[in-house]
This record gives C-alpha cells, structure tokens and sequence, in this order.
C-alpha cells in the first residue's frame, strides 16, 4: 500500500475532532467555566498522533482495510487523556508553561483551579467514553485495563507494573537540576510519553481484533506494543531535539524550556546528533517488529517515520 502520511493525518484530525465535537459538552453547558476550559486545550489544534495511532493500529489488526466503526471514540478518549496531561504538565507546579499549541496555556486564560479541574474532567471524560466502546463487554474492560495501567504510576524498574505516564511525569520533575543518567532518562521517557503512545496503539490493536473476533492474539499485541515502545522512546527523544532546535513559533510552546529548567533530557546525555541517530536506529527497530503484517503494516511505519522527521 502506498501510504501518504499527509494523507493519513490530514484524515486522522478530522474524523477525531468530529468525534471530540460530538463527545465533548458544549460551551454553553453548565458549569460553563470548566466546559469553555476542557474545550479551548482540546481545540486548540494538536497533531492528534494518538487517535490516528491507534485508528490505523485498529485499521491493521481488524484485516479489513478500514478503519472499524467507533474506532474514533476509542482515539477521542486517547487524546482526552493526552490533552488533560499537557494541561497538568503546564501548570505552575509542574513545567510552568504559558504557550500550548500556539495559544495561552488553560490556566493562564481559565485560572489554576479551573485548569486542574479541567484535567481532571477531561480524564474522566475519557474513561466514560471508554466504558460506552461498542465492543463486546470483555474486550471493553481489556481497553481499560490497558489504558488505565499505562497512564497510573508505574516507573517500570521499581515493581511489577508496567512503565506509567504519572510515574514518568514525578520523577522527570524530581528530576530537575541534576545531571541525568543514561538510564534515567531511558526510564522517565519510556514512562512519561512512551507509555501512552504504546497503549494508545496497543488498545487499539484490541480494538479492531474484537471487529473480526472477540479474542486476542498474543502475537499480534506483542508486536504492536514492541512496535509501539520504540516509536514512543523515538518521538520523546524527537520531542527534546525540537526543543533545542526550533522556535516558540514553529513549536507552538516555549522553545529552550528544558535546557533553562536543566530538565533530564536525551541530548542533555547524548548530544542532539546522537540523540538523532539514535531516535532513527529505533524507528527501524519499530519496523522490525511489524514485519509479519506485510503491506497492511504501511500506515503504521509511515507514521513513525513522521514521528521523527517532524518540525514540530
Ligand atoms: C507533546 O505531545 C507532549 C509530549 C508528550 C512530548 P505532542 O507533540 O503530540 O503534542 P500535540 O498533541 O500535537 O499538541
Ligand atoms: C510531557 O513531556 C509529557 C506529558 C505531558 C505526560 P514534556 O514536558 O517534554 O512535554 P512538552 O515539551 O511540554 O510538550
Ligand atoms: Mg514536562
Ligand atoms: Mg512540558
Ligand atoms: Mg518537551
């Protein structure tokens, strides 16, 4: 399959913003403030990588060339998640950012208070579209088990859970200020963005196995979250890289932030040419591990490809 990736997004925004329009209270919902709130973070126009992820990982796995019915509320709750973070990772407390997505960050124009609660909202929001998945009961609760165990705080070397975004997001603010090792910043990036962008494929390959069955193929799942770790390792280094080299404009968010608040970064150990090399060496891995699925793998690789070769 010859794959546009421009294609792929261009599609991939709109059919996820119809759903967030739809899934989403109006701004005219009371209570008004955290409704304007949950809105202006989720609008304000974000690359939407975690729906088409895990669209076209449902795309490949249901075998049937498309994309399943219903696959876009499943990429909604993804990008619910992924936005209620970013409005937390913004806050004072946390990165103190005032520019996200090319607009003022939701605290700066909602208030503190109004932007945790809208974090919050969206989070819950996610899991309520979730539970509402036309998926046979049993694949529902996989989704969300899945999900759940990916964004909650696991840190990977310290239990049995898996790598978590929460757990990621501490120790990358505990982080701050010191000299980072190589195996920390592995783990802080496995865990803060690795994480979602695994599950946001894996559960999306869940999703479209249970358009064709309602079991779940090991092999398959095994591969996809392979395939998913390395991209997301890849797209966090890339994040850092874009940091150091692009503008405030051209991001969309306050460029140089890591260097100034000494934030554990992978060019802070390995320099921006190596970090480079080193997100290219495992977007190769990450092709490695769909092999198996041929030609219906094409949207997926050329997505990662795009994962590091964007500008923003
Ligand atoms: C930014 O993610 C936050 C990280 C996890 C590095 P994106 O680069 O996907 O941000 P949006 O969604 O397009 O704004
Ligand atoms: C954000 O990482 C990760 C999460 C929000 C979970 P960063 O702090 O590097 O993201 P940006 O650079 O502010 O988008
Ligand atoms: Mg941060
Ligand atoms: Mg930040
Ligand atoms: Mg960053």
């Amino acid at each position: 399959m010859n794959v546009s990736v421009q294609d792929l997004l261009r599609t991939g925004v709109e059919v996820t913003d119809a759903a967030l329009e739809r899934l989403l209270p109006s701004p005219d919902t009371a209570p008004h403030s955290i409704h304007r709130a949950m809105r202006h973070s989720i609008f304000a126009g974000g690359k939407r990588l975690r729906p088409i992820l895990a669209m076209e990982a449902a795309r490949m796995t249901s075998g049937t060339g498309e994309v399943p019915a219903g696959a876009a509320d499943l990429g909604s709750a993804l990008e619910m998640v992924h936005t209620y973070s970013l409005i937390h990772d913004d806050l004072p407390a946390l990165d103190n950012d005032d520019l996200r997505r090319g607009k003022p960050t939701c605290h700066v124009v909602f208030g503190e208070a109004i932007a945790i609660l809208a974090g919050d909202a969206l989070q819950t929001l996610a899991f309520q579209t979730l539970a509402a998945l036309p998926t046979p009961p049993s694949t529902t609760v996989s989704i969300v088990r899945e999900i759940a165990l990916a964004i909650g705080t696991g840190v990977g070397a310290n239990g049995p859970l898996p790598p978590g975004m929460i757990g990621g997001q501490v120790v990358d603010i505990e982080s701050e200020g010191k000299q980072p090792t190589a195996e920390l910043v592995e783990a802080i990036h496995r865990a803060k963005t690795g994480a979602l962008i695994t599950t946001s494929i894996v559960s999306g390959g869940i999703y479209g196995l249970a358009h064709i069955d309602h079991d779940f193929h090991a092999d398959t799942i095994g591969r996809l979250r392979t395939f998913g770790e390395k991209a997301g390792l890849a797209f966090q280094i890339v994040d850092d890289v874009l940091d150091m080299t692009q503008s405030s404009e051209e991001l969309g968010k306050t460029a140089g932030k890591d260097t100034a608040s000494i934030k554990a970064t992978w060019p802070a150990v390995y320099g921006i040419d190596q970090s480079i090399k080193d997100a290219e060496e495992l977007i190769a891995d990450a092709f490695a591990a769909l092999e198996p699925f041929g030609e219906a793998a094409g949207p997926l690789k050329a997505l990662a490809s795009y994962l590091v070769e964007r500008k923003h």
